[in-house]
């Protein structure tokens, strides 16, 4: 396959918005310095949705040139305020109720075929991650898309502090599943918990990340925190929100969707506009924010950075 796609730093620097982070980084360092980080509510106890998420303030993140986007940065109260997350209901409109997960204390467990399973608390691996703030683009199924800063670091740099074995060929992501705070696990017919998957060679690429923040802020409950998993050429679903354990397996994992709908839900789902969902054309996208549609790019416009890595799976359903 011949994809000629511009990388990410041949699209001039003008074309992204960067203002709002900076004004929201110097609000959360400004925060720390004074010692003000909010206490955490009990559980069941519901934070104002506008309110920053509890945790504790992020590291001092730099922007990765690497990774530029042509459009304009998604308003931080569009990305925040418009999500999937099932577990909390099956519309858009979970945020409020979202603000119940309580986030600290959080582990997540990185485990199964490595030679050394751990358990890490959140803030330690905050701590001890190199962190940095990456400009993706998000590209839901359903065909909306935004554009976030996240915060966080590659999804390598943690699977290297467990060495996987030469056996492990798969990870599988595991999300929380919290029935005091869910009212979407009550609807017993889903599979829960949300589970993800991806290939080693995918996990081990650069543009893996794993997210701790968005918008300079700790991640929102709402979008997945305080960690979640992102994988930009693939449709928004692959991204397995505020997750709980890790297992490298050398089985394929299949995932929570696959198992609701197989034939509409595949493995890879990768970004590709000419290949449409059963129920939804990807020849174009709505663009949170501003509601304008925009052609989709094959693998969301990350070819040069991923193309490599299914040129020899061309019999695999590699895009829905
Ligand atoms: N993770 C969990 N645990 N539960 C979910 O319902 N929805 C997925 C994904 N991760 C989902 C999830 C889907 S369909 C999308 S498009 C993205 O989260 C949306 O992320 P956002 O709400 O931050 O935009």
């Amino acid at each position: 396959m011949l994809i000629r796609i511009r990388r990410g730093w041949e699209i001039p620097e003008s074309r992204v918005t960067p203002e709002a982070i900076a004004t929201n980084r110097r609000a959360v360092l400004g925060l720390a310095a004074a010692g003000l980080a909010a206490a955490p509510p009990a559980l069941g106890q519901t934070r104002d949705a506008g309110a920053p998420a509890e945790g504790s303030p992020l590291p001092p993140a730099m922007r990765n040139p690497r990774y530029r986007v042509e459009r304009a940065i998604t308003p931080e109260h569009e990305a925040t305020t418009f999500n999937n997350y099932y577990e909390f209901g099956s519309h858009k409109s979970i945020y409020r109720a979202a603000q119940r997960l309580p986030m600290r204390p959080w582990t997540v467990k990185v485990e199964g075929m490595v030679e050394q399973p751990r358990e890490f608390g959140i803030d330690d691996l905050i701590a001890a991650m190199p962190i940095e703030e990456r400009v993706y683009r998000l590209r839901c199924v359903e065909a909306w898309s935004m554009v976030v800063p996240w915060t966080g670091f590659r999804l390598s740099a943690l699977l290297d502090r467990v060495r996987p074995l030469s056996s492990a060929r798969y990870v599988r992501f595991e999300t929380a599943a919290v029935p005091e705070v869910m009212p979407g696990l009550r609807q017993s017919w889903y599979p829960w918990p949300y589970i993800e998957g991806c290939t080693i060679e995918e996990a081990a690429n650069e543009l893996a990340f794993l997210v701790v923040g968005a918008y300079g802020r700790p991640l929102p409950p709402q979008n997945g925190g305080p960690l979640r998993v992102h994988f930009p050429w693939k449709y928004g679903f692959k991204s397995g929100k505020s997750l709980v354990r890790i297992t490298l397996t050398d089985r394929r994992p299949k995932s929570f969707w696959e198992t609701v709908q197989g034939n509409e839900y595949g493995f890879w789902a990768n970004v590709n506009p000419e290949v449409p969902h059963p129920r939804w054309s990807q020849a174009t996208e709505r663009v949170l924010g501003t509601g304008e549609r925009i052609p989709t790019r094959i693998f969301n416009g990350y070819g040069e950075f991923v193309a490599h890595l299914y040129v020899n799976l061309q019999n695999e359903r590699l895009w829905a």
